[in-house]
């Protein structure tokens, strides 16, 4: 499989218009990823799931979904049961993840379901026709069997983050697998000071370098912004000891993102769930590579310059900075914990043993306990980090434990 010609060339005009002929790799990574046209999650994203790239905790049966919902009814409880109660899914796929808590809460959960509001945002306009009409079959659905309209009970709603009006939600917003697909900003150490890596054309007497690329070559200088050794500052983690061309990643990003979610949000929570670990693992000096990864048909590499616009481009998420920046911009930290542990919590055991009850034909029993281990799996996505956030709540919501952070007898 080639790279996309369309968009590698839309990526070189990009470059040839910009006065340095460069651009960072995060604006690279946003076209091969976001291009409304040819970008990754336009074109190659509609199949995600064991067939695609890659696979998330959410193709792995409704039991994740469910299991978020079970914390969402608490969340529900501890705020009062507002109406209306607001969930913002953020980054929501093929919108499987969405139908899977709809459900859930609509069947074990009336009262709440009455008063709920759902918000997708999602960036990619493909994945988000996807998700109209998966959830328009789910809406059907549920209109026949009771024989009433979803949208009476229910608002469903697809919107920009910056179209929640601001200190608005009362409820949670919540992502799997977002952060770690927002695009990143490169850097590397030369001779103890931190500089950018750009993206630039070869020059016709050149080899190409950028990781055998025949259409991109890096470029090292100073950073476009302060924001990054700023982030470094941040995180109490100071590179300027680290080996020479120690490279790693800043997903500023991430930082805006959580910036925009703390003015959206007047009472309630932000769950993040993603793959990542804490700075001082993040920044190792020993991963002198960062931590970028590319997927395609569920192999992995490290060239974000080949299968332009066909590949998956991805970081680890640095939990230690969403943690920090947080509680700048307001937020107090309700815990991290691993995925692993905070289904646990939320129902996965009894999910488990119950299995050997249940009247499933066998090879559908077999499958779904092989779906359940996986969420459990520790070199898997159970091994991710789940990070709870919160603003607003009064000493005595504050004071409830989240059901996901209680340790089971
Ligand atoms: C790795 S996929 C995860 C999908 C889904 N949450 C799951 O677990 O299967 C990342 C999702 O985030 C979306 N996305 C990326 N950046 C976004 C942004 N800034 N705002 C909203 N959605 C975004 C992508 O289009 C895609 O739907």
């Amino acid at each position: 499989m080639q790279s996309n010609s369309n968009l590698t060339n839309v990526i070189i005009e990009r470059i040839k218009a910009n006065p340095q002929q460069r651009i960072t790799f995060a604006e690279y990574m946003d076209m091969a990823l976001y291009h409304p046209e040819s970008g990754y999650y336009s074109t190659q994203a509609l199949n995600l799931g064991k067939s695609g790239d890659f696979f998330t905790s959410v193709h792995l049966g409704a039991d994740f979904g469910e299991m978020l919902a079970v914390q969402f009814a608490q969340i529900w409880q501890i705020l009062g049961k507002p109406t209306p109660f607001t969930l913002v899914e953020m980054g929501a796929g093929q919108g499987h993840l969405a139908k899977d808590i709809l459900n859930y809460l609509q069947q074990k959960h009336e009262d709440l379901f009455t008063g709920l509001e759902y918000i997708i945002v999602e960036k990619s306009a493909s994945l988000r026709k996807l998700q109209q009409q998966s959830l328009d079959n789910f809406r059907e659905k549920i209109k026949q069997e009771l024989n009433q309209e979803l949208n009476h009970n229910v608002k469903l709603r697809w919107c920009n983050l910056e179209e929640i009006e601001d200190s608005s939600v009362v409820g949670c917003f919540f992502s799997n697998e977002l952060v770690d697909a927002f695009p990143v900003h490169q850097v590397i150490l030369s001779a103890g000071k931190l500089k950018e890596i750009y993206i630039g054309l070869p020059e016709k007497s050149h080899i190409p370098d950028a990781k055998d690329s025949p259409d991109f070559v890096e470029i090292i200088d100073e950073p476009s912004t302060l924001k990054l050794s700023e982030y470094f500052r941040l995180d109490e983690i100071d590179i300027s000891n680290y080996p020479d061309q120690y490279r790693s990643e800043v997903n500023l990003a991430a930082i805006d993102w959580l910036t925009l979610l703390s003015k959206k949000l007047q009472r309630g929570y932000i769950l993040t769930i993603d793959y990542g670990y804490p700075a001082i693992r993040y920044y190792n000096p020993r991963r002198n590579q960062g931590t970028l990864q590319c997927y395609y048909q569920h192999k992995r590499h490290d060239n974000p310059y080949i299968l332009v616009g066909q590949q998956d481009i991805t970081t680890h998420v640095d939990f230690t900075a969403l943690e920090r920046w947080g509680e700048c911009c307001g937020l107090d930290k309700v815990g991290f914990t691993q995925q692993a542990l905070f289904l646990m919590s939320l129902g996965l055991g009894e999910r488990i043993s119950s299995l050997s009850e249940s009247k499933l034909p066998l090879l559908e029993m077999l499958r779904r306990r092989d779906s359940l281990h996986q969420l459990l799996d520790p070199l898997g996505v159970g091994g991710f980090g789940v990070l709870v956030q919160s603003k607003g709540l009064s000493i005595a919501e504050a004071a409830e434990s989240l059901t996901g952070f209680v340790i089971p007898e």
